[in-house]
């Protein structure tokens, strides 16, 4: 029996047979969501304890096997599947799911990290609560993705990225340790904050196993609007405008070219999307209201009046019913899946100061037609926080794949020097996986990278953890 084998018995033994997949269809942990890269793991490993998740790291590390943790794997930047070796464990968290704790009165739930997002939302506005974080993958993310990757989602405008949701953490350490920092304290200055440390770490410090998050009052009123603005620029004066109408109501505040609504109509027919054909950009916005719903939709009405006295807004429509918002929202979450349909592409999830977005996509749009011609812009976004998506789908009739293989290098290299040139980041909320890896070290600072190896090299000295992901040591 060589060592591998000698591992998979061990593990066996932990989480039982049933838990240790090695055969059959893995494509559902070995694929990406996007489908850029295909791994081969070892196994996948599912434990259902933070104590089983603790014993697997323990018999990994000596064994020197490397452990990818993965929640719902819908990451966009290839970094919750394994290589292609075949010598990496997928550690999935899909069987730790429970609500252990909702402390109404410290406004904080505490759940384990492989819960799904959409069954966390749905557990908390049962009883009374909103946990606001919200993205179209809520279906299938899990709140260990989200703190790993500090995903942003729709709701940041208002309530932030996943960091500021989270409160406490417990995680179990490279050497199989377990930290419970499970606080759910709002203040607390001993020392360096760990759990910042591992929010946004992609796996490649230890494996998140539940979490203690902020909740917030359910608002009595949720309204939403979809406007067509004549040009960026309206866009973000309406932005400005909605801050000052709406104050802390305004809870989303999402763009969407016309390119990128046409992908939805064209992918998804069914979908009744207001404006399209006519205007450069639409915007999806959302008032919560803690009053009442006539107090949301007269202060929705007196925002777009003004916005269409100031010409940045050329039409507007504000849903009648849920019913009706769920719609148009689904109009912007449709984007992602639409473009996936059309086919292979480039993503860029970028950020620069909301006030420089306009000429941001001016300046690059015009570089990339004239290196690239014809290569279609998808862009949208979280235009509240100053996150673009600002994709990138091959001219038609060209083969994506390609034209990614051709142009992909390039065209990334123009996208993220102008992102430079504009103080933003290259990586707003998606992450850095091994897509963006090489990037990073071209886009960030000598100082901040020798701090992020010391960081690595002091948490996981043996690499076990996520190897290769994110920064390499
Ligand atoms: P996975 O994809 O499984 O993992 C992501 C990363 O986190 C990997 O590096 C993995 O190793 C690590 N990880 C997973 N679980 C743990 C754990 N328990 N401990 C430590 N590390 C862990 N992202 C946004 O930010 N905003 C959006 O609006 C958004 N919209 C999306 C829409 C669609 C249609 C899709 C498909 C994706 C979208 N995403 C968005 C990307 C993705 O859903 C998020 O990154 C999400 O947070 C990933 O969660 P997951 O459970 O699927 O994590
Ligand atoms: C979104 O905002 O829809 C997501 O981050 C997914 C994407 O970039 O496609
Ligand atoms: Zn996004």
């Amino acid at each position: 029996m060589n060592s591998f084998d000698t591992l998979l018995q061990s593990l066996r033994a932990v989480v039982g047979a049933a838990n240790v997949l090695t055969e059959g269809d893995l494509s559902a942990w070995e694929q990406d969501w996007r489908k850029r890269e295909r791994g081969k793991a070892l196994a996948v490993v599912r434990p259902a304890s933070t104590d089983e998740v603790a014993q697997i790291v323990k018999l990994c590390g000596p064994a020197g096997v490397s452990i990818v943790p993965q929640g719902g794997n819908t990451g966009m930047v290839v970094g919750s599947t394994p290589d292609a070796s075949g010598t990496q464990i997928v550690l999935s968290l899909q069987r730790m799911q429970q609500v252990r704790a909702l402390d109404s009165a410290n406004l904080t739930v505490t759940v384990e990290a492989g819960c799904v997002l959409q069954s966390l939302q749905e557990t908390c506005k049962k009883a009374g609560f909103l946990f606001p974080l919200s993205l179209a993958s809520e279906g299938s993310c899990t709140i260990g993705g989200n703190l790993g990757t500090n995903a942003g989602g729709t709701q940041v405008v208002r309530y932030g990225n996943t960091r500021e949701l989270c409160l406490g953490l417990e995680v179990v350490t490279a050497q199989g340790e377990v930290w419970n920092g499970l606080s759910g304290l709002r203040k607390d200055n001993t020392g360096y904050d760990l759990r910042h440390l591992f929010i946004g770490s992609e796996g490649t410090l230890g494996i998140i196993t539940a979490a203690t998050m902020r909740l917030y009052p359910l608002p009595a009123a949720q309204l939403t609007a979809f406007a067509a603005v004549p040009s960026l620029e309206a866009a973000v004066e309406l932005l400005g405008l909605a801050h000052r109408f709406l104050s802390a109501g305004l809870t989303g505040f999402e763009v969407m070219s016309q390119f990128a609504l046409g992908l939805v109509v064209k992918h998804f027919p069914q979908q009744k999307v207001p404006f399209q054909q006519d205007a450069p950009y639409c915007v999806v916005l959302e008032n919560s209201d803690h009053e009442s719903e006539a107090h949301a939709r007269t202060q929705f009405e007196r925002l777009l009046e003004a916005a269409m006295e100031h010409g940045c807004v050329l039409d507007a429509v504000v849903a009648e019913s849920m019913a009706q918002a769920k719609a148009l929202w689904h109009i912007r979450e449709s984007i992602p899946l639409a473009q996936a349909q059309e086919g292979l592409n480039i993503k860029h999830d970028i950020s620069v100061a909301v006030s420089r977005i306009p000429e941001f996509v001016r300046v690059t749009d015009a570089l990339i037609q004239q290196s690239f011609p014809g290569a279609r812009m998808v862009n949208y976004g979280h235009l509240g926080d100053g996150n673009l998506h600002y994709n990138v789908q091959a001219p038609l009739g060209a083969d994506a794949q390609t034209f990614l293989k051709e142009q992909e290098p390039a065209l990334n290299a123009l996208v993220y020097a102008s992102v430079d040139q504009f103080g933003g980041s290259i990586s707003a909320e998606h992450g850095i996986g091994s897509l963006k890896r090489d990037k990073l070290e071209h886009h960030k600072s000598p100082v901040a990278l020798q701090m992020m190896r010391a960081i690595k090299t002091a948490l996981d000295p043996q690499n076990v953890m996520n190897p290769g992901r994110m920064i390499r040591v």
